[in-house]
């Protein structure tokens, strides 16, 4: 399979298609992005890189570090952290609380955004400078890049984070949380105003296609029933309440970010990020979700 020839193709297509979406504007300063960007990057197993359109252009990755930091625990916290997060698709969009109330205080998935509330607090139990650790592991999935948080995103989303902020509230109010509020949002705005390339991104999550081991850092970084269960959690609810249609369209593990980023996994194959920053009314990548959508048609082989 020639993947350079492969996701031009895919690029092409979309950029034909002409399609349209609205750029998150909930956090103002994401708002403030060249609408028109695409690119789209793979790597293979043997870490080629392949790349294409804006593919180099780091951009704010928000929910896509939710994977990131799920990793980070997954190993410290193993069945404990079960007891805290569900792992069911909850149907519900990402800032949702009505389900908070009566499931008591355990969040249905790591990757709404309470549950992932509940996993950057357990981060700082674990860790005395969870952000620094957070950067520090990103950096060495991503092959020892610089990824940086960008403070304005960051202080952006503080300055307009009543919901987030009613979440850890909530789950505090259910001894679901143990650290201060401020202190984990703090975290928690850090990780998700992170900025990152496709390249930086695919490569990042390049250890979930290759049963847990990364070659980009050289070591085994989840165990490969560890790694499995992310790839479970990504497919059934990475995209929120557009889950079951990401896979049925796609038919990969993703997750996407309101920046308009989506990273996924073809297990044993690739890892993949693309990347356009106008949204669909479910809060993902219009064109990054179409891409797949070409891409998965395209390939000679399939998850299923
Ligand atoms: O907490 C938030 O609302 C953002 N920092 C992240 C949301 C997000 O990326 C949802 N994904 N599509």
């Amino acid at each position: 399979m020639d993947y350079q020839q492969l996701i031009e193709e895919v690029y092409q297509e979309v950029q034909a298609e002409n399609l349209k979406g609205k750029v998150a504007d909930y956090i103002p300063e994401i708002g403030n992005v060249n609408p028109d960007q695409f690119g789209i990057a793979l790597v293979d197993l043997k870490g080629n890189v392949y790349g294409v359109g804006d593919h180099q252009v780091p951009f704010s990755i928000q929910s896509i570090s939710k994977v990131h930091t799920l990793t980070m625990v997954f190993n410290v916290f193993n069945s404990k952290l079960w007891s805290r997060v569900n792992v069911e698709p909850s149907g519900d969009p990402f800032n949702s609380i009505a389900q908070l109330e009566y499931e008591k205080g355990i969040p249905r998935n790591p990757f709404i955004n309470a549950g992932a509330l509940v996993i950057t607090d357990a981060l700082c139990s674990k860790f005395e400078n969870p952000i620094e650790r957070i950067s520090d592991f990103i950096n060495e999935l991503a092959g020892d890049t610089c990824v940086k948080i960008n403070p304005e995103v960051q202080a952006s989303e503080k300055n307009h984070g009543e919901r987030n902020t009613a979440l850890a509230y909530f789950l505090k109010s259910f001894k679901n949380f143990n650290n201060p509020i401020d202190e984990v949002l703090d975290v928690y705005f850090s990780h998700c105003a992170m900025e990152m390339s496709c390249v930086d991104l695919a490569k990042s999550f390049s250890f979930l296609a290759n049963d847990g081991y990364s070659i980009f850092a050289d070591r085994q970084i989840l165990t490969e029933s560890q790694s499995r269960r992310v790839n479970a959690l990504m497919l059934t609810c990475g995209f929120y309440d557009e889950a079951g249609e990401f896979a049925f369209k796609v038919g990969l593990p993703g997750k996407s970010g309101v920046g308009g980023g989506v990273a996924a996994v073809m297990p044993h194959k690739f890892s993949i990020a693309v990347w356009s920053p106008e949204l669909n009314e479910k809060g993902n990548s219009v064109k990054a979700i179409r891409a797949l959508e070409l891409l998965t048609d395209k390939l000679a082989f399939s998850l299923f």
